[in-house]
């Protein structure tokens, strides 16, 4: 479990690992658009979330269908606690009902679930399910589900500038020995590749404070889809926008 306010987290991450350099390795989403999803229907918020849920499911689905190694979702943002606190808790309680009927599927499908952020604000009760899912499932390699929760890219940078920090006043590092691949390696998402395309439904272009170091060089792709509408149609287009872009990572064009 990757939590700003846990231990120190280390090893860089990876190069891209794609045999085909046409599908992404990792696809990162921000699902948007659940509350204008279920006020269009005259619904409460939370009806919203709950149909979140669903495309949750058929966006997992659809990603370990076509190969995709990892797959992160933004399903809580760290500014996401200044919601109403009605909707904050119906969020968390979906968040419980997901873990508690879902986990058992996911890792049956071979699924690893990591989760990232700063997991401590959810409770001691949801942090020990967290970490039971993530114990439980440690073992899969079909495909990396992360879900960050009370997750923002800021303070992602922060932790793991103090962890620096930490390390150097440690004697465990050199000043000199700070670089980039240093300060991945102890970023939330120590380990994981950064995201090759990353996805925002409902019509927004917008990062909201989602994996912002991580995002340097992933394409960006906005759908007017509201995320509860979002299906394993809504994810091959995304992957036929990304096979359609050139990646050049600041090098000029042959
Ligand atoms: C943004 O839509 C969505 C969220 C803040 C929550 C995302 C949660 C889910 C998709 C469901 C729960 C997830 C799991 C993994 C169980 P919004 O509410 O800001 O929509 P709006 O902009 O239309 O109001």
């Amino acid at each position: 479990m990757s939590s700003t306010t846990g231990a120190a987290v280390s090893s860089a991450s990876p190069a891209s690992t794609a045999s085909n350099a046409h599908l992404p390795v990792h696809v990162a989403i921000i699902m948007d658009g659940n509350g204008r999803w279920a006020a269009a229907r005259g619904l409460p918020r939370v009806a919203g979330h709950r149909a979140g849920a669903e495309a949750v499911s058929r966006c997992l689905r659809a990603a370990k269908a076509k190969g995709v190694e990892y797959l992160t979702l933004y399903a809580f943002s760290s500014e996401n606690w200044r919601r109403e606190p009605t909707e904050v808790a119906d969020l968390t309680s979906l968040l419980k009902y997901y873990l508690r009927h879902k986990v058992a599927e996911l890792h049956k499908e071979g699924v690893r679930i990591r989760f990232v952020g700063d997991l401590g604000r959810f409770g001691p009760d949801l942090v020990a399910e967290l970490e039971r899912a993530e114990a439980l499932t440690a073992g899969n390699a079909q495909l990396t589900l992360l879900l960050a929760l009370s997750y923002g890219g800021r303070g992602d940078i922060v932790h793991a500038a103090r962890a620096l920090a930490e390390a150097v006043q440690r004697g465990d590092i050199a000043l000199s020995a700070i670089d980039e691949t240093a300060l991945s390696a102890r970023l939330l998402t120590a380990g994981v590749p950064d995201p090759d395309v990353i996805v925002r439904t409902s019509g927004e272009h917008r990062l909201s404070n989602f994996l912002l170091w991580q995002s340097a060089y992933a394409e960006l792709v906005f759908l007017d889809t509201l995320w509860p509408d979002f299906d394993e149609a809504s994810f091959t287009r995304v992957l036929d926008i990304y096979a359609r872009r050139e990646r050049r990572f600041g090098a000029r064009p042959a």
